[in-house]
Parts: C-alpha cells; structure tokens; sequence
C-alpha cells in the first residue's frame, strides 16, 4: 500500500458524551464490529461512580484502565479506524479537550429520552470552535423517547448545529420496531437480543404495503414521518458535514447492538481521513514527507515504583519510523524512540511505522510536556492545546517540610502532564493550583503522596476566574498591574494571569481597562 493510500483509509475519531448516555457501550460495539475484542463486556467503563467506595481506589482503577482504553485501533472493510477515549468524569474535562484537538471527527452519543445535557452542549463548543465534523447518534431508542422531531429541534438549538437524519426510527420504548436507514434505503427490525447482528432488509420504495407485514400499523407512521424530514430537512451534503456545519443523526440501541453497524458504515463513508494540521509557522499536510507529530496527552505509570510515563503522541504529517532520529523542538534535543507503542484493541505492541491519523505511546522519563512538537528536523509548533481559565482555586503548601525536593518535582511533573495548572502569586510568591475541577485537587493531593513521597496541604481560595492579560498599550498594562497587584499572578511561562474575584469584578476591570485584552484560554 503506497503512503497515501494509506493516509485516505485512516479514520481517527473521539466518542464524547454526557456521562451515561452511552459512550462506553457504543465504544464497545464498535469494537466488537471491528473483531478488536469477542465479547460484550470487555470494554470497562471509565467513569467514576457516585458514592464509589473509595475516589482514590475509583482513580487508581480508572487510571489503569484509561492507559488501555486511551486510543483503541482496528482494522474494517480496509479502513484502519483509531477511537480515541475521553474521560467520563466532568472534572476531567480540560483532558477530553485535548484529546479533541487530536481526532479528525466526533461521534456525540445523546440518551433518547435525556435529549441534549449540559456536557453534551460543551463539547459541541469545542467541536463547533474547531470546527470538527460531528455525527450524533441517539441512543436508548429500546427506551421510552420522546418525539424524535422535537429531539431534532432541540440538538439544532442547543448544539447550534444544522442536523439531517440519516436513519429514523420506527416507535420507541417496548413498541420500538427499528429503523429505516435513509442513507441507503433499508429497514432494520429491532429484535431486543445482545448478541445477535440483524440483517439489513433492502426496502426502496417504503409505500408498498409490504411495509405493513414488516412492522404493521407503525408502517403508515413511518411514511408520514419521512416525508416530513424530506420535506424539512435538504438533502444530504458530505461538504457541510466535513466543514462542521451539518451534524447527521442516526437512531439506534447501542445496548443491543442496534443501528450501530449502520453508524459505523455511514461513518467510514463521509467521515474525514486525517486532516491538515496547524503549526505556528505554517499549515502542515498529512501526506507531506516530513515526519511531524505533538503530544496530546501524557499518563502517568500506575506503577508507582517506576515513575515512567507515556506520551502519547498525534502523527501529523510524514511516516514515523521506529529508530529514527527525531527532534523534540521544545528542548531542541534530538531523541531516537525505539520502543513506541500502537494500542490495537485494548492491546499494547510495539510498531516498526505509524501513519499520519494514528496515535504511538512513547515512553518518557519526565521529558515531555502536553503540546510538544517533534518532527524530523523542521522547527515547527503545533498549537491548539489550550488550557482554560481554571474555576477552582486553592494555595498550595508543604505539609512535610524534610519533602519539598520531592512536592517541587513532583508538582511541576503533575502539571507538564496536564492535571492542573500552577500560577504563582506575585504579591505574596505563593503556589496557587487551579483546576476545572473538584477531583483534581484530590488527584493531586493523592499522587504526590504516592508517587512522590510527598505532602501537601491545600488552602482554599474564594476566586471566580484566572483570565491572562495582554495589551499594545504599556502603560495601561502597567497601571492595571498596580493597582490589581494583590490579585496579580504568573503561570508557568511566567505569563501575566489576573485573578478575578468575582463575575463583577472581572466585569469592572474589563470597562474600566478598555485596552486590555482578557484571554480565558491560555492560546491567544
Ligand atoms: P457512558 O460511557 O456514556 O457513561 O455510558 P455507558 O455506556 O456506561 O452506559 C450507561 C448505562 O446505560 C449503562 O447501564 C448501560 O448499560 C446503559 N445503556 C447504554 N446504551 C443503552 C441502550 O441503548 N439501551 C439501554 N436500555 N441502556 C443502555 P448501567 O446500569 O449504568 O451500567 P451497567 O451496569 O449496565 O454496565
């Protein structure tokens, strides 16, 4: 297979949802489509459940299963498809956007009769901001929904996204019959049985009455609904899909492996291979030569005696070759990785050659940080690995004074891996970490313990938001520093941070310094 036949049958994509809705069993059945596992089950969900015993043990165990389940690769129908896992729990949230920034398209999973929930609608920011191409897939259909037109109404309003059906389903709940694929004409009968994989029955022209033996008086229902959406909806076009404007929905039961072959054959269709990517420098093209890649993620080891970690790593553009030397262009060292690693199915191997779309673990000793560029020479950086305003805030302090070596290193090491952010007051020099999340600080607090031999006390601070501040204007800049400087702060690359008290505070300085700039992702 030549290099760019290779590069056009790579489909790398995330599955996001609001947590329950289905993103794990939807996972899992793809995967059981792509022969990557053999049973049900063996795909564990990543969430954390409320009122688990212990969060710590409930962290430790999702961990260890998120290395395995972090990027899932398998071949189909000659495509070599990459899913990318995103993290269940909201308060890791910063991680799934990240992993956004890696795929080239999104399935977002939405519970039939929940509709659209809060984090749904947030990760269609990030989508919607990137501009990646999204499909939804309403799920629970074996439940009660409700109206499958208000639901349409709902996605275009809250996700403000144009949708287009591509299946539509036939009742719902316990008189759920199915769905009639309008991508390729079909009907699918639903048949509440685990294992089994339906036939798809061939069905043009839907005003015969053969439609009625198939699924009775529901038959009539089904052909009103349909000229309706054909009525409603224009015709489907893969360029709006492709440019993010255009989400198309498909029904099913991931549960009961239902109308999840006719999203995967839909998607492996119109879903985009890999796509340009965008270097400070330039625009870099997946079938360039060059080999180019970042970090989109790092995770730690969950052996805490070996406090090795994996990067894990988005090929951009050229082929990656094991063995051969790379430059990391932060450090501007050149490294040789001769151990990366391509997760197919929830297995781990060491691979000789990666394409661009896919995604290698390489092993790190503490080398690299979320958003490095390696590349085989040319001095590029990738950029769109945000980090947001952080919401929550607390000092940090030693709680053992014989440690601090140990918090310091341990400390700047959670941070390159993205857990948190750490800020530095400049009116007092204290160590601020601020988070998305309430876990995170628990996450913290539990690893620099362990992995460290670390330990720290956190002291809570009663702030709104962290915004960075830029201005053209220097003497403004100057002025605002003054008189805010007790609220002043510095971030790891020892950018400016104000650190705003409240919503109306932040509101006041903003009218009042009309020349500053507040940025609440840290790229601008
Ligand atoms: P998530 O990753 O999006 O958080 O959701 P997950 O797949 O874990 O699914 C959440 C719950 O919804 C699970 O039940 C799962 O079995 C159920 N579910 C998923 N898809 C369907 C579907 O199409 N129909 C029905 N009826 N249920 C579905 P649980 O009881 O929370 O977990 P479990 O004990 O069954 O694993």
């Amino acid at each position: 297979m030549t290099f760019l036949e290779e590069i056009q049958r790579r489909r790398t994509f995330g599955i996001v949802s609001h947590p329950d809705a289905g993103k794990t069993t939807l996972t899992e059945k793809l995967l059981l489509f792509g022969g990557a596992i053999r049973v049900a089950g063996a795909v564990k969900s990543n969430k954390i459940k409320k009122g688990a015993t212990s969060d710590f043990m409930e962290i430790e165990r999702q961990r260890g299963i998120s290395v395995a389940t972090s990027v899932m690769g398998f071949e189909y129908n000659g495509y070599k498809v990459n899913i990318l896992d995103t993290p269940g729990h909201q308060d890791f949230q910063e991680d799934t956007f990240r992993t956004l920034t890696a795929v080239d398209s999104v399935i977002i999973v939405i519970d039939a009769a929940k509709g659209v929930e809060p984090q749904t609608e947030k990760l269609m920011n990030v989508c919607r901001m990137r501009k990646t191409p999204v499909i939804v897939f309403v799920n629970k259909m074996d439940r009660p929904a409700g109206d499958p037109f208000s639901l349409m109404d709902e996605i275009e309003k809250q996700l403000q996204i144009k949708v287009r059906p591509l299946s539509w389903p036939i009742n719902n709940g316990p008189e759920f019959k199915g769905v009639y694929n309008i991508f390729n004409r079909s009907l699918k009968l639903f048949k509440p049985d685990i294992q089994t994989i339906e036939e798809r029955i061939k069905f043009e022209d839907i005003s015969k009455p053969e439609l009625e033996n198939y699924i009775g008086s529901d038959a009539q229902v089904l052909r009103d609904e349909l000229e309706l959406v054909e009525g409603v909806y224009p015709e489907f076009d893969t360029a709006p899909y492709l440019a993010g404007d255009l989400a198309p929905v498909f029904f099913g039961s991931a549960l009961y492996n239902f109308g999840v072959q006719e999203l995967l054959d839909a998607f492996l269709e119109i879903a985009p291979p890999p796509k340009p990517s965008f270097a400070e420098e330039r625009e870099v093209k997946p079938n360039e030569n060059r080999f180019s890649g970042f970090i989109f993620k790092i995770h730690a080891n969950i052996d805490p005696n070996h406090r090795s970690r994996i990067a894990f790593v988005k090929i951009c553009s050229g082929m990656f070759v094991r063995n051969n030397m790379y430059k990391h262009i932060r450090t501007g060292k050149t490294i040789r990785i001769s151990s990366p690693t391509a997760f197919m199915a929830a297995q781990k191997e060491v691979i000789d050659e990666a394409f661009p779309g896919d995604i290698i673990g390489v092993p790190d000793t503490g080398n690299f940080i979320i958003g490095d560029t390696i590349t085989d020479g040319e001095d590029i950086h990738y950029k769109g690995l945000p980090s947001f305003s952080p919401e929550l805030f607390r000092y940090i302090e030693n709680a053992d004074p014989m440690k601090s070596k140990q918090l310091g290193k341990g400390v700047d090491q959670l941070m390159d891996e993205g857990v948190a952010q750490l800020f530095t007051s400049q009116f007092n020099g204290r160590k601020i970490i601020g988070t998305v999340g309430q876990l995170q600080f628990e996450v913290i607090q539990f690893r620099l313990e362990h992995e460290y031999g670390a330990k720290c006390r956190f002291e809570t601070m009663p702030m709104h938001k962290a915004c960075w501040i830029q201005s053209d204007d220097k003497k403004e800049l100057e002025e605002f520093k003054k008189r805010k400087h007790q609220k002043m702060a510095k971030d790891k690359l020892g950018r400016d941070v104000f650190m705003a008290d409240s919503p109306f505070i932040l509101q006041m300085a903003q009218d009042e310094f009309k020349k500053i700039r507040f940025h609440f992702t840290s790229e601008f």
